[in-house]
């Protein structure tokens, strides 16, 4: 049964709002604030960010707080029945605190220290930053804990990058004693026989450098400890930073803006901190054909972001209403784009439209980067106008606010996997890990699957089709429950290199894909590695299809071969097998293939299992997705990111909810356009 979880407790609406800086404002506040106000109600904002970059505002001198000015603010937006999502202004620190306390300036990682600027850039460890910032955040809990327009709290901004100072070292060697219990333990995981590298004592251990002549850079398990740690040490600062928070004012939810598939923090260890999952999403519109790829890659880090704090609706908490101003070339959002990309966020789980930013500021950095209200400050442009349509809409769709979609498939995608690919003897070319998950993402979604996003700590059950592509390193007791779910009558599909290495990174001995050799029904005995343009094909029910880059030879043990490659040396190997384990099956990919053959497969092997997809038949480009909210009632989001229109068919008669139309059969989907779709559950 569907729950109703709405982000924001009291607001049982979709939230439409962006982050808003009226501290940069303070000295025309008494025109400029009532403007903002004004504005924000006729776009439809219920919810504006505030304080993320306002600690020199808040406390200008050490020990010296000035809330005046966050307390008009405060009331403000509550007599304008906006709520705040109050954050800890810990992703930039004032000048002050960095003069005095060197200690919470970064060291890179050639051991460089950072001297005062940008943001996004203190030291994990330093005891002292870590006081300064309990004793801010304890501050604004209890001076706002209980104001009526506190709605949620946003930790700090952005958390990001590693710091190599002493303290961090020392740190490291902390949580490697930790992890590790004796340096024996600690060189047998690492392999430190090799290079004459064991170690007698934890003091002895150094965090990586990037340029390899001045450190450590090809220890494997040292590169993998150190970005485990460097995650931890993210989720630690952000569980020290809600303690007070979570003491003073513990009914409200707190979040930290994630930034998808950022590899440096394994946001599914974050998410288990975080009462709802946000993001910040900067698809990068082209306003041509491509966009159909730029709205495949948001749909799976949407996905994957749901799916970081279990599956509830969240966030999409910064997005830009025109274009940004740090990509190579900033182009323009197209028109009815604004709309698309609020509402794919909606299709796919999100119970808000949040942009970076509300207003413009006048000077620095951000000056031209997208807003509400531009420079012109009025009400009648392009932007403000598709940002109140956005508002609209999201008011038609309230209905939708706390339902979540229920999803048969489970793709798995793995930081920690991730890490450990990327030092794989394959070439020193980036493996292509994430663009290949999306692909399997992508084919999924053309054939109208919704699909969860879960990585190998995840739970299997309630799902029939689990895919794990270049699951190269099986740690935990992934392995175990895959076998579990094949046995019990799930599919299972997954490709070359995977079953590689275990948890500590050391290679399984017996063959691969290690101890999913018998649910696979195969051993792969060599890979082979080819520049792109070197293709190899085989046939799959009647069709050819090509892959590249990545062949397995492949030898089919108790499994079904489907396809055979068609030449080189291996040409008659199997490409792609199917074994019967249990009750249920696995699918091996030996190859890289195209998005082409994926979405062959898949149709095929969720068919096998029973799912319906969330329309059938989709045109190219199209996608949809469905949320369920309270009694059944079923949400459908049709999406045409394309600058062409589509048809879709539609067997039974819906209603659209943004426009309050019955529709059935062809029914045509305008360039960049949405529909949402309701109707009762069946049966
Ligand atoms: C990030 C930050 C914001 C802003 C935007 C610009 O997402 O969190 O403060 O800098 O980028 O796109
Ligand atoms: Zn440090």
């Amino acid at each position: 049964m569907a729950q109703f979880l709405p982000v924001m407790k009291g607001m049982p609406v979709l939230l439409h709002g962006g982050d808003y800086n009226p501290d940069q404002w303070i000295k025309q506040k008494d025109t400029i604030w009532k403007e903002d106000m004004a504005y924000a109600m006729e776009a439809g904002v219920n919810t504006l960010s505030i304080g993320i970059f306002a600690w020199s505002m808040l406390e200008p001198e050490e020990g010296k707080y000035d809330f005046g000015w966050m307390d008009e603010v405060m009331d403000m937006l509550d007599e304008n029945g906006i709520k705040a999502i109050l954050a800890t202004p810990s992703g930039a620190r004032p000048p002050w605190l960095a003069q005095k306390y060197p200690e919470v300036l970064r060291v890179n990682n050639v051991r460089q220290k950072m001297i005062y600027g940008g943001r996004h850039n203190h030291c994990l460890t330093s005891p002292i930053y870590r006081e300064k910032v309990t004793q801010m955040n304890e501050q604004l809990a209890l001076r706002y804990g209980k104001h009526p327009a506190l709605g949620m709290w946003h930790i700090s901004n952005e958390y990001g990058g590693d710091c190599h100072c002493p303290l961090c070292q020392h740190a490291f060697q902390e949580w490697l004693k930790e992890r590790y219990g004796t340096i024996d333990a600690l060189n047998d995981a690492w392999w430190n026989g090799f290079w004459s590298h064991r170690f007698n004592d934890f003091s002895q251990i150094e965090s990586p450098t990037t340029p390899d002549w001045l450190g450590e850079n090809e220890s494997h398990g040292l590169k993998l400890a150190w970005n485990r740690f460097t995650s931890w040490h993210h989720c630690d600062f952000y569980a020290h930073e809600i303690e007070p928070l979570k003491r003073i004012t513990p009914d409200i939810p707190c979040t930290t803006n994630m930034m998808g598939t950022y590899p440096v923090i394994n946001y599914f260890e974050m998410g288990k901190l975080l009462d709802r999952s946000s993001w910040d999403n900067y698809p990068a519109w082209t306003g041509t054909e491509k966009d159909a790829d730029i709205c495949a890659d948001a749909a799976f880090k949407h996905d994957l972001m749901r799916g970081v704090c279990g599956n509830k609706p969240f966030l999409m908490m910064e997005s830009s209403p025109s274009a940004v101003n740090w990509q190579p070339i900033n182009s323009l959002r197209r028109p009815g784009i604004v709309l698309l990309q609020g509402l794919q966020a909606i299709a796919h789980g999100s119970d808000t439209v949040q942009y970076f930013q509300f207003r413009k500021g006048r000077g620095n950095s951000e000056k031209f980067h997208g807003a509400i209200v531009d420079h012109a400050n009025r009400n009648d442009t392009r932007v403000f106008r598709e940002v109140c349509a956005v508002g609209e809409a999201l008011k038609r769709l309230a209905p939708v606010c706390g339902s979540a979609p229920e999803n048969k498939i489970a793709l798995i995608y793995d930081w920690e996997n991730r890490w450990a690919l990327e030092d794989a003897r394959f070439g020193t070319q980036a493996k292509g890990y994430e663009q290949t998950v999306i692909t399997h993402h992508t084919a999924l979604m053309a054939n109208g699957y919704g699909v969860d996003v879960l990585d190998e700590t995840g739970d299997l059950s309630g799902y029939k089709l689990v895919i794990a592509p270049m699951c190269y390193m099986l740690r935990g007791n992934f392995a175990q429950k895959v076998n579990d779910f094949v046995r019990a009558g799930g599919t299972f599909v997954t490709t070359y290199v995977s079953g590689y290495v275990n948890e500590e990174d050391l290679c399984f001995m017996g063959g691969f894909p290690g101890p999913l050799r018998e649910a696979a029904g195969i051993w792969a005995e060599e890979v082979d590695v080819l520049p792109p343009e070197q293709v190899n094909s085989f046939r799959y029910r009647g069709h050819v299809y090509e892959c590249r880059e990545y062949f397995e030879l492949v030898h089919a043990n108790t499994a079904e071969t489907l396809a055979t490659y068609q030449s080189d040396f291996y040409a008659g190997m199997p490409a792609v097998t199917k074994n019967a384990y249990g009750k249920g099956h696995c699918y091996y990919l030996a190859a890289r293939t195209g998005v082409d053959f994926l979405t062959a497969l898949y149709h095929d092997a969720a068919e096998e299992q029973g799912i319906v997809p969330v329309l059938a038949n989709l045109p190219a480009g199209v996608s949809a997705t469905m949320r369920v909210g309270e009694g059944g009632r079923e949400y459908r989001f049709l999406l045409n990111p394309m600058p062409e229109e589509k048809t879709i068919h539609l067997d039974q008669p819906q209603r659209d909810m943004l426009t309050d139309r019955v529709i059935s059969g062809d029914t045509v989907l305008p360039p960049r356009s949405v529909l949402v779709l309701t109707g009762e559950r069946e049966g």
